[in-house]
């Protein structure tokens, strides 16, 4: 059977670095995000007696072996749940086109994962779905369910995911990507995670986490902007510091993306608030109210060597389309 699924990018608020069990990617600590609405992956997977051998595909790019394994490594846990034996086509695309520094794992393996449960006749719940999409990739696990999410830590395979805190219509704030760099990052997230524990800081930062969480969720129930901004700010500073304090070090900003965060700390103590999150690369997110949006495009593209600012707002988690790629 053949199926497609659409699946977004999320950005994450409390983010997720480090990981308690590794081999099923259960995290040290919870996180929460918001689904991006202009950054997504469209997935067709197709199981089927005549194909004679796994083939995986993207239309806007190109996967690396490595990549292509990984993707089939999911597959595989998909084939072994439904007790499927056949040959798999996968066809991906993205909207944003790969080597954009734009990180895609979560969108992807998302995607893969609800394509490919229904393409193997796996009739999952949300939480089924994020469980699964977990293993493929730690933060595809928030893209599945709506809007604002919390993925909860959890200790166990069965306990670690995600869930939707409030829905995409909750609350009109955006984020802007910032691409700073088309280069693809000097260090993937995996490795990263597992550098993270040569950090003399993880450990203070995972004890602190549940308080930062805490802020979060509070600033989100009372729609308190400055209370969330505030929190985004900081908890990315703490995860880079975590970065750069790992042994070797991982400096992901360049120093475009310091321009970057104090123009918007500068904006913000004189007419526009808004706050700046950076994940594992170059890229800064500008979280803000949406009313501000246009105004930060503005003024960012006069920064010389910005290369594209895209807009979102919150959307909803992955879902199954009818339009399939082949
Ligand atoms: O899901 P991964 O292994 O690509 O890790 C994502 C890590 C960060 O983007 C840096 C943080 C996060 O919570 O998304």
């Amino acid at each position: 059977m053949k199926a497609t699924a659409k699946s977004p990018a999320n950005i994450a608020f409390i983010k997720y670095w480090g990981k308690k069990d590794p081999k099923i990617r259960v995290p040290l600590n919870s996180s929460i995000s918001m689904n991006l609405s202009n950054i997504y992956t469209v997935t067709t997977v197709e199981f089927s007696p005549s194909f004679e051998r796994d083939e995986v595909d993207i239309v806007n790019g190109e996967f690396s072996e490595k990549e292509k394994q990984r993707i089939i490594e999911h597959i595989d846990r998909i084939r072994k749940k439904a007790g499927v034996q056949y040959k798999v086509k996968v066809l991906t695309k993205n909207n944003f086109p790969k080597g954009t520094g734009i990180a895609s794992s979560a969108s992807g393996f998302s995607a893969l994962t609800v394509a490919g449960a229904k393409a193997a006749g796996l009739n999952l719940s949300t939480k089924g779905l994020s469980i699964l999409a977990r293993l493929g990739s730690g933060s595809a696990c928030r893209s599945i369910p709506d809007g604002f999410v919390e993925w909860q830590a959890g200790n166990s395979h069965e306990t670690s995911l995600a869930y939707s805190l409030y829905s995409a219509s909750y609350w009109e704030i955006c984020d802007l990507v910032v691409i700073i760099s088309k280069k693809e990052k000097k260090i993937a997230s995996t490795k990263g995670h597992s550098m993270a524990q040569e950090s003399p800081f993880l450990m203070l930062r995972v004890d602190a986490v549940e308080k930062r969480i805490k802020q979060i969720k509070k600033a989100l129930k009372n729609k308190d902007f400055s209370l969330l901004g505030g929190g985004i700010e900081a908890e990315a500073l703490n995860m880079h510091a975590v970065m750069m304090t790992s042994n070797p070090p991982i400096i992901y900003w360049l120093p475009k993306t310091l321009e970057v965060m104090l123009a918007v700390q500068k904006w913000r103590g004189e007419d526009l608030e808004g706050y700046f999150t950076i994940d594992a690369g170059p890229i800064v997110h500008i979280i803000c109210q949406k009313k501000d949006a246009n105004k930060f495009k503005e003024r960012l593209t006069k920064i010389s060597g910005i290369k594209d600012v895209i807009v979102n707002e919150p959307a909803e988690g992955a879902r199954l389309v009818n339009q399939h790629l082949f």
